[in-house]
Formats: C-alpha cells, structure tokens, sequence
C-alpha cells in the first residue's frame, strides 16, 4: 500500500439508517482514505445505495456521524459537500448534447463561459469522447453514455467521487474496458472513489480496499488480498470467489495445532487461540483443496469422486463426502485426473485452510439465558 497517502478523508462513525421501522444499515464505522479506490460489495438490498446517498446527503442518517475532510456534515446539502455521484442509471438530461451535460455543473454554478469551455473540453479528452460534443444521449451506447456520467461528475473536480454500479447496465466486454479506464483515470486525477458493486470479480480487480456488507453491517473491510486469502466471517468466504466450507468442532489441540472434527472426517491444523470444543468453520478455496489415492498425515477425510468438469485451462472437480456435501477441487487441465466413482483422500495444502469462529455460540448461549423471558419471539431476542 502507498505510504502517501493515510489521510482519512470521509469517516463514518456508528451510522445507522431506518426507514420507517426497518434497520437497513447498521452501525457503520469506516474510514475512506484520500486517494484511495473503496469498493463496497454486497448482495442486492444490503444497504450500499443507502449508504452512499448519505455520504451525498440525499439521506440522513437515523443516528451517527458523517465526516467529510474532518467536518461533520450533518447540516451540510448535498451540493455543499465536495462529493459528487454517479447514479445507478446514467440520469443525463435526455434533452442536452454531451458538451451541455458535461457542462450543466458549472453553469449552475456561474462558472465563467471561458472556463466552462475549457472545462468541458477537458474532460470529453479525458473520457475520450472528441467529437462527440453535439451529439444527444439517445444517439449514445451505454457505454458512451456512462462516459458522459463520469465526465460530468469530474468536471467539478470533487474530491470524492461516490459510482452506484456504474457498470451494471454494460455487456461483460464493455464493461471490462470500462474498469480498465476507469481504475486508470482515478489513479491519474487522485480522486478518492467510492464505488459501489455486487460483482466481486469487480470488487477484487479494481479496488484498494473492499469493504463487504451484508443485511445492513460490514463484514470485513481489507485489500482484495485479505478478504479473499483470510476472510473473517462464512458470509465473505461465500460471497468472494467460490469456497469450501465445512463445519466443524475441535476436538483436541497441542500447543501448535487443533483438531478439527467434521461430519466426513478429521483434520489437523497448525492454527492455535481457539478452546476445546469450539465450532468453527473452515473455508478452504478451491484450488487448495486437493484429493489422492494415498492417504495423508493429518488427515482422515475420504470422498469420493463424483464429476470432472472442464473450464478451459482448469478442471473442477467434484468430491462427494460421507454427509453428502460436495467439495470443489479446481487443478490445472494438464493434471491427471482420477476417474470418477473412485474413493479419494482430501486434503489440502498446509497453511491454506482459513479457520473461521461460528456465531452459533454466542446463539446458544443467548437462547440458555433466553428460555426464562416468556412470550418474547426469536424476532426479539435477537
Ligand atoms: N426510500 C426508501 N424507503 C424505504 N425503504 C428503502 C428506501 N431506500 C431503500 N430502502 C430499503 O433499504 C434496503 C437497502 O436498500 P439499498 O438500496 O441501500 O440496497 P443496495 O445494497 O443498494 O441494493 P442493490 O444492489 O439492489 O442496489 C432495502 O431493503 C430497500 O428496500
Ligand atoms: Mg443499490
């Protein structure tokens, strides 16, 4: 990570969000850096929308603080802010020609005709649109037309540009392109983004940092690195590339490593800081997990083949265990593979299952001091 920058430019502090009696987000920290590329990833309805408006100031948020550059913003509209947005949908004015939308910005603002020209004609240069100055949005592919968006949020030279999956209505070819030139231009200009998707390949190949949220929270927020190599919870191991994920309690431990015991099987793990009989979970990645004829120390976990399935450079193959549950194992296509039907070994490579804590604990220990409190529901207890 760059040590120039490190200057938190927009704090969220304990930001909650209601409509009407339902919690759409809840308890919000975060800190964005200056220049920084934040992606926040999540499944539809989780809360990404909502968040980013209130950072516009198109909501206000039920509790908590916004900071924008160290300033509570709370009394701050939308066009006081130093942030500017692009929508979901394009929203340009149907009725303008490129250079007027671009432009609408800085006329509302009485910017210098001069200027506004100057202005505009730099930005179309740098969303590479010469040429296309007079024509009108529905002379336009999707893609141009996002083109326009972004041009005419960046001629206000925002410090943070806040982008609502502003992709989402591009074909997958188009829509890499746009990545490419979009990560290019932010890191040009040292515009702070916060950028919204629910497309993890998205997420992972163009952002400094991922924040995950699911049902209102944030999950995890690190470098593509850490939540996709060490997520934290079962929901980020699930939404981020495709996992195995086997439960599982410990059994017994050494000063250096557990046990873990699971329906099909036993591991052993070089992991320590957990407690006898705790449940976890561990999430093992697909290509870390591999399968043999011979059996492997440390591991009493047998399957058995059940599917090859060829995806060009890579085979995946299916494992089915003893519960039931099918395991993914993904290896190079010049691998041997071993026919199906055969009674395989798994295991996988030291160091690459990610022990996860689950929350079913706590649940029980909740449900324990519960069972007195008569006629209250689940709803309310938890
Ligand atoms: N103005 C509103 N009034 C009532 N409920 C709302 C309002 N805006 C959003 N919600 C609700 O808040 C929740 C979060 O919505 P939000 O738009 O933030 O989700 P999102 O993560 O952006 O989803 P998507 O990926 O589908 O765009 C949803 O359940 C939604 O129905
Ligand atoms: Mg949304």
């Amino acid at each position: 990570m760059s040590d120039t920058r490190g200057n938190v430019i927009i704090r969220l502090t304990d930001v909650d969000k209601s409509f009407d009696d339902e919690r759409v987000v809840k308890k919000l920290n975060l800190d964005v850096e200056e220049g920084e590329f934040l992606t926040m990833l999540g499944p539809s309805g989780c809360g990404k929308t909502t968040t980013l408006r209130m950072i516009a100031g198109f909501e206000v948020p039920t509790s908590g603080q916004i900071f924008l550059e160290g300033e509570d913003v709370d009394d701050k509209k939308p066009n006081e802010r130093n942030v500017n947005t692009v929508f979901q949908n394009y929203a340009l004015f149907p009725h303008m020609n490129v250079f007027d939308n671009i432009a609408f910005g800085l006329v509302e603002k009485k910017v210098k005709k001069d200027e506004i020209r100057s202005r505009v004609e730099e930005m179309i240069k740098l969303v590479q649109l010469d040429g296309m100055e007079k024509r009108m949005p529905a002379q336009m592919s999707g893609g141009q037309k996002q083109r326009v968006a972004i041009a005419r949020a960046l001629v206000n030279r925002p410090k943070v540009l806040l982008l609502d999956e502003p992709l989402g209505a591009l074909d997958l070819k188009l829509r890499k392109q746009m990545q490419g030139e979009l990560k290019a231009l932010q890191r040009r200009l040292g515009i702070t983004f916060i950028y919204v998707t629910h497309d993890q390949e998205e997420a992972l190949t163009m952002s400094d940092r991922i924040a995950v949220m699911n049902r209102g929270r944030l999950e995890q927020v690190g470098t593509p690195e850490e939540v996709y190599n060490h997520p934290e919870t079962k929901f980020v191991a699930d939404f981020i590339g495709e996992s195995n994920i086997i439960e599982g309690y410990i059994e017994n431990m050494t000063d250096d490593s557990i046990e873990v015991t699971m329906e099909s099987g036993k591991a052993v793990i070089h992991e320590t800081g957990y407690r006898m009989e705790e449940m976890v979970y561990l999430c093992i990645r697909p290509e870390n997990l591999k399968i043999s004829m011979e059996a492997k120390e440390g591991f009493r976990f047998r399957g058995q083949v059940k599917e090859h399935i060829f995806i060009g450079s890579t085979n995946k193959t299916m494992i089915e265990m003893p519960n039931g549950q099918m395991l993914k194992s993904v290896t190079p296509a010049e691998d041997e593979l071993i026919p199906v039907g055969t009674a395989v070994n798994v295991f996988w490579n030291p160091g690459k299952a990610v022990v996860m804590r689950t929350k079913e604990e706590q649940i029980y220990n909740v449900i324990e001091q519960s069972v007195e409190i008569e006629g209250m529901t689940n709803d309310q207890i938890f």
